[in-house]
């Protein structure tokens, strides 16, 4: 880091040649003191990274000014509200927080409708609902709306952006958390900045990466990973038209920012601000693996993408800091957990443990999914991982090889069993699910589909075995389980309280039919939503389990902001973690990983401390005197009883 002097005098010849927007001056005070207050970091970081850059001083003056813009432009209501949340600032870790992540389209049709979703909302306990990218993107294929064409326009068949905003504070009135996506590792063809460098603009033609060599591309392409193989190999695209090769990580119409040029880093900053302003409480980092390219590396996760991220979190702090990141890093997870941290991302996905719980699964055992956890589940005490069973994406099998090769498995053999064993091509599997980028290269390859279809109702229901339905209804239920009590938000997917099955239907789309994702993205219709109002459906027995599961949660503050500890069951079926809150609160979870009935010694309850001991879920007491007996699938949440 710069020293303080050094830093200060910086700040000085900064603020001395810009001029800052009107401001009152309460907020003229309070922007310089978070100003002084952060800069000494922020430029530290910047200097990592643009130190080689001669003009350093004129973007580092570019910077504040956009800060200070923004910050002059965010609402009174916003200002009330991040010093509310400087005072609460691990709110992200209370019991009550409850996730939803939905498309508005597909959900209710249109940013008008989703406000009237509130009471739904309510009613399941959601207070924080991550909205897929809503902005303007190509016609036809987008990604599902992650080709971005202009982060300050709605989609215009999503409503407006008046629309967004009194969405944003009707949630903000209701205590319902908003999550946008900050989709900042590319932009769609179609972004003007896209289309200027097209046009022949050096300025813009340096805000990504063209390559006129194509050897430059064969060299790149030897160390960086294919994410989408079965779309088109490697990571660039030929533009025919200018005889160019543009770095494009995903699809060929999202164009990787070139975060080396300081310019791309003020622009997009100026961008995550606006969405900051909204009234979002989260921005969800899209790939923030991908964000930085180095030669003959595997241009993800390298230690700039860290310091970049830092250095937007730190505009944040200054700006709105309210506002949290979530990691979207589906990658090793040694290397996910290095983006988590407060003056990083605050909030992450759990990728591991999501990939893990699916494994255990089908293997019906708990080996890797506990040895696994009990190194990587602890986070920092100001962090909060976001839980997910499924999320918009395919599952990848994002597990420690090393690690798995300690219990003997090998990882590229366990993969491939896992890949077959979700595409129901493994005999005996119920699941029912679709293969997903499958690399002619690698054999590798992930899987798609709905929880209820890949936990095996689909299967179930078509074959109207009811042994085989009950059994399916049951491991929904205990992926629940662990997803709403190990700790974290638990976020859940646009119809998985519903029990929704895959929809085929994206194979008449020509947008969609080669991307196999598109199966667990179903509309959520009325008639779903009916479906699992009954109470005999097998929706309807998860609708009502799960809400029972969440109302106990939110009730707790063992299932907040308490400190979660792996437990070795010594059974290879059963996976086991107790909770432990400061106010002496204890909680032990055990699940049962297989249809077969499975027990464990009652000393495994000692950690409650407690002679009479209850399962919350049913109310039951816990017999002491002899093992526990865990019938198939099935989950106790144990707690010392009142
Ligand atoms: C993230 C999104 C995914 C998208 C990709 C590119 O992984 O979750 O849906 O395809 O980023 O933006
Ligand atoms: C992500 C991941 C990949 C993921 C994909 C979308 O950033 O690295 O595994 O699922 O993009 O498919």
């Amino acid at each position: 880091m710069l020293s303080k002097p050094l830093s200060e005098k910086a700040l000085k010849q900064v603020l001395s040649s810009v001029s800052l927007p009107k401001l009152t001056k309460k907020d003229e005070k309070l922007f310089l003191t978070r100003l002084e207050q952060h800069f000494p970091e922020l430029v530290s970081k910047l200097h990592d990274l643009y130190a080689d850059k001669y003009d350093f001083f004129f973007h580092l003056e570019k910077l504040v000014t956009v800060l200070a813009s923004a910050f002059a432009s965010r609402k009174p209501s916003l200002k009330m509200r991040d010093e509310q949340r400087l005072l609460e600032p691990n709110w992200y870790r209370s019991e009550k927080m409850l996730g939803m992540a939905l498309y508005v389209d597909l959900f209710a049709g249109n940013l008008k409708n989703l406000k009237k979703k509130i009471p739904y909302f309510k009613s399941l306990g959601i207070n924080y609902v991550h909205l897929m990218p809503l902005y303007l993107s190509p016609e036809g294929d987008s990604d599902g709306g992650y080709a971005v064409s202009d982060y300050r326009r709605v989609d215009p068949r999503l409503g407006t952006e008046k629309d967004l905003l009194e969405l944003a504070e009707a949630f903000s009135t209701e205590g319902i958390s908003l999550v946008l996506d900050f989709v900042f590792n590319h932009t769609s063809n179609e972004h003007e900045w896209a289309q200027k460098a097209l046009a022949g603009d050096p300025e813009y033609a340096d805000y990504y990466y063209f390559f006129d060599d194509k050897k430059q591309v064969d060299e790149y392409n030897q160390t960086c990973r294919e994410i989408f193989p079965a779309v088109r190999r490697g990571s660039f695209t030929y533009l025919e038209s200018h005889n160019q090769w543009v770095w494009t990580t995903f699809n060929s119409f999202q164009w990787d920012l070139n975060f080396s040029n300081p310019t791309v880093f003020n622009a997009i900053t100026d961008e995550m601000l606006y969405l900051a302003n909204i009234g979002c409480e989260g921005l969800r980092l899209d790939a923030l693996a991908f964000i930085w390219k180095e030669k003959w590396t595997l241009c993800e996760s390298l230690p700039k993408a860290h310091t970049l991220i830092q250095a937007f979190n730190l505009c944040l702090r200054i700006v709105a800091p309210a506002v949290q990141f979530k990691s979207e890093a589906i990658v090793h997870p040694d290397e996910v957990a290095k983006y988590i941290d407060s003056k990083e991302c605050q909030l992450s996905y759990n990728p591991l443990m999501m990939a893990l719980m699916w494994e255990s699964l089908a293997t019906r055992e708990t080996k890797l999914l506990t040895a696994s956890l009990k190194k990587s589940f602890e986070i920092a005490d100001d962090c909060a991982w976001v839980n997910y069973i499924r999320c918009h994406d395919d599952i990848g099998w994002t597990f420690d090889d090393d690690l798995a090769g300690q219990l003997g498995i090998n990882g590229y053999d366990h993969r491939k069993f896992l890949n077959q064993y979700y595409t129901g091509r493994f005999e005996g599997s119920f699941a029912k699910g679709v293969p997903f980028q499958e690399n002619p290269a690698t054999g590798d390859c992930r899987v798609c589909g709905s929880l209820a279809s890949l936990s095996g109702l689909e299967k179930a229901i078509d074959s109207g075995d009811t042994l085989e339905m009950d059994l399916a209804i049951k491991r929904i239920l205990l992926l629940n389980s662990i997803n709403l009590s190990i700790g974290g938000i638990p976020l859940i997917y646009q119809g998985d309280e519903l029990g929704v099955l895959n929809d085929h239907s994206y194979l008449g789309d020509e947008f969609k039919r080669d991307d196999s994702r598109w199966v667990n993205r179903p509309e959520i219709t009325p008639e779903l939503v009916n479906v699992a109002k009954r109470a005999t459906t097998p929706q309807g027995i998860i609708n009502r389990q799960l809400r029972q599961m969440i109302a106990i949660r939110q009730s707790s503050p063992v299932f907040g902001e308490a400190t979660t500890e792996v437990l070795e069951t010594y059974r290879s079926h059963l996976f086991a973690y107790s909770r432990e809150h400061e106010n002496g609160d204890k909680f032990l979870s055990i699940c049962n990983f297989s249809e077969q009935t499975q027990s464990v010694p009652a000393s495994i309850c000692d950690l409650l401390d407690a002679d009479e001991i209850v399962d919350v879920l049913t109310g039951n007491k816990v017999g002491l005197g002899q093992d526990i007996v865990l019938g198939p699938y099935a989950v106790l949440w144990l707690k010392k009883k009142d």
